[in-house]
């Protein structure tokens, strides 16, 4: 059910694609969404070197039991991309053959990927990077729109409305993600022209997921207004946890104005530093913590297939609900 030429491109049982996740997607998160039925990539560098890397990978393997499994590379403006190539064949090396790019245009990864008979999906929060990365060959294109949890970009329009348009330009198949945290969301995706989901905030408080109860408590906790996007004045739009450290940063924003540089902010936007308060020592108010208001859905912690599961019988009692509702209109 719910076939599309994204789930046939992946080889995933459902339209749902967990994206990469920084510190998170790690071998025991991605296995078992893979395990479940969902698309999910792990995060290079999230890993100290590339070894780690590569046991983390041999060990995600393993747990997926064939499921697929994928690679996510984050291509920075501002920094080296070397961990990136040099995992890319890594990875190749251990036979994966499915990608996400994001950030950056993924450039000669593309040949590169396709040369080893893969596959890759390019995130983007600007439709014009998103038709110009289709124009260069990338197979698969998501959209996240501002509401995504992390790096929506800054772009100011809801992933929705840049998906309709993207529709018209683009041709290869289009994901969409950003506050989505439904199966009802994931049937409206289709329902707009998407072929899947991008879902990650909805699986912040996976069993899975290496952090800290406090972390975990806090993310069940949050709901719809729990978070904010800061940084926007340096052009780095961030949405995270709004908790004390995001709070200081927006008064730094609002003193700084246009004169904010990235350097201002010190420690406090720094990813390490988040990872070691908020995910390691369970501090939740220090360091910025990315998540979206999907993370609302999240109402205790379980294990990340029961996610994909309820994801995917709400996407189906939304499709026979649907279906009811426009059979009752027939016949009146
Ligand atoms: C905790 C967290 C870490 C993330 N890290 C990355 C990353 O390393 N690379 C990446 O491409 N996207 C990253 N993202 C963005 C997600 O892959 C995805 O695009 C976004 O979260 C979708 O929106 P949602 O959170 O509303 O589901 C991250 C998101 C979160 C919540």
């Amino acid at each position: 059910m719910f076939r599309t030429r994204l789930t046939e491109l992946f080889g995933m049982r459902f339209p749902i694609i967990v994206g990469g996740m920084m510190w998170h997607s790690k071998a025991a998160f991605v296995a078992a969404c893979a395990r479940a039925g969902a698309m999910a990539f792990l995060t290079p560098k999230s890993h100290d070197s590339p070894d780690a890397f590569e046991a983390d990978l041999v060990k995600c393997l393993e747990l997926a039991q064939g499921a697929p499994v994928g690679v996510n590379f984050s291509i920075s403006r501002f920094r080296s991309n070397e961990i990136n190539d040099t995992c890319l064949a890594i990875a190749q090396r251990h036979g994966v053959t499915r990608f996400e790019t994001a950030g950056s245009h993924p450039g000669e990864m593309i040949a590169r990927i396709h040369d080893g008979g893969g596959v890759l999906i390019h995130k983007s929060t600007q439709l014009r990077h998103a038709v110009k990365a289709a124009q260069s060959g990338v197979d698969a294109i998501a959209i996240v729109g501002m509401e995504a949890g992390g790096h929506p970009g800054i772009n100011p329009h809801p992933g929705h409305v840049i998906l309709a348009q993207a529709l018209k330009e683009i041709d290869v198949p289009i994901a969409l993600g950003g506050g989505i945290g439904t199966g009802r969301q994931i049937l409206g995706v289709l329902a707009q022209g998407g072929e899947a989901a991008v879902v990650v905030s909805r699986f912040l408080a996976s069993t899975e997921i290496e952090a800290h109860p406090n972390y975990k408590a806090r993310m069940v906790a949050a709901g719809m207004d729990s978070t904010v996007a800061v940084l926007h004045a340096i052009k780095d739009t961030w949405r995270v946890l709004d908790n004390e450290t995001a709070r200081r940063v927006q008064q730094m924003e609002r003193e700084l104005g246009e004169a904010a540089r990235h350097a201002d902010f010190g420690d406090m936007v720094s990813g390490r530093h988040g990872r070691d308060w908020a995910y390691i020592a369970g501090d939740v108010d220090r360091g910025l913590v990315s998540m979206s208001s999907a993370v609302a859905h999240a109402d205790c912690e379980e294990p990340a297939g029961d996610i994909v599961a309820k994801l995917a019988r709400e996407m189906e009692v939304a499709w026979e609900g649907l279906a009811g509702r426009h059979a009752c209109a027939v016949s009146k």
